[in-house]
């Protein structure tokens, strides 16, 4: 019989995404479930694995509710010490801590810096001639988001595929991930899939090499676009907006790039 929630006062979060796993998130999760088992408050509690909570740099963290405490560094024994306050004495351990509702401030030692602004830096690139060009992020948090965008904005976009072939969005279809790792655009007679979604090593090299794993936003005075590359380089696709279509430009400045005043070109 599964869980009656009716009878769950306190649900502890555990983080079981991929740093938290390798930070050793199975031993205190073994070790509250145990505890919880021998105190005789499983009826009233819940343990959950979540995927990744994003507080990688504190792994492993958890969270507790209600009360929306968040945990970090966990180990066997200091979580037995957060479920003991929680369910005994109804408050938090701060010592462990990250945040919890009310705070104005995260508590982490290992809080890392925001990402660095981007630039656009003139150069002469092989392919696409004199253009000023800008480093973007390549997680699927960015790249997905892009093509999403694209799709509510088709017109005077195009993308050319590494065998030279260029396909127009205005006549796209539809647009989605396919797989854990594969995003696959839809026209009516042909299609083409991109990996966006992180690979891991596990997985056969081809799929790992086909990740997007450079993006370069670029302008000219006669094109815009974004490129994207595998880890090795190689070309994998390029979009292309014409100068007609500001709202792209606009967006990738400022959602893509956090250019948020505009384009910015690195002094040299
Ligand atoms: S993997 Fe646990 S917070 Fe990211």
């Amino acid at each position: 019989m599964g869980k009656d929630l009716s009878k769950v006062e306190t649900t502890f979060y555990f983080c079981d995404g991929g740093s938290c796993r390798k930070a050793g998130s199975d031993l205190p999760l073994r070790s509250a479930r145990a505890y919880l088992r021998n105190a005789q408050l499983w009826e009233n509690t819940h343990t959950v694995r979540t995927r990744c909570n994003g507080r990688c740099e504190d792994a492993p963290t958890c969270i507790v509710q209600p009360g929306n405490y968040w945990y970090k560094h966990l180990d066997t024994v200091n979580v037995v010490d957060i479920i003991q306050s929680h369910i005994d004495e109804e408050k938090p351990v701060s010592a462990h801590l990250i945040f919890q509702d009310g705070w104005e401030q995260m508590q982490s030692e290992k809080e890392r810096p925001a990402a660095k602004d981007s630039f656009f830096v003139e150069k002469e690139d092989a392919e696409l001639g004199q253009v000023f060009m800008a480093r973007g992020f390549t997680s699927d948090q960015y790249t997905y988001p892009l093509l999403v965008f694209l799709m509510s904005h088709k017109e005077h976009v195009s993308i050319t595929k590494p065998c030279g072939t260029t396909l127009s969005f205005s006549n796209l279809q539809h647009f989605e991930y396919v797989d854990t790792y594969k995003a696959k655009l839809q026209w009516e007679e042909t299609n083409f899939e991109i990996t966006l979604g992180l690979v891991p090593k596990t997985e056969p090299l081809d799929l790992q090499q086909s990740k997007v794993s450079v993006t370069d936003f670029f302008y000219s005075e006669q094109k815009r676009g974004v490129r994207f590359k595998n880890k090795l380089g190689k070309h994998l696709a390029t979009l292309m907006f014409e100068p007609e279509n500001t709202a792209i430009w606009d967006y990738c400045l400022k959602v893509q790039l956090n250019m948020l005043s505009g384009e910015r070109i690195a002094e040299r």
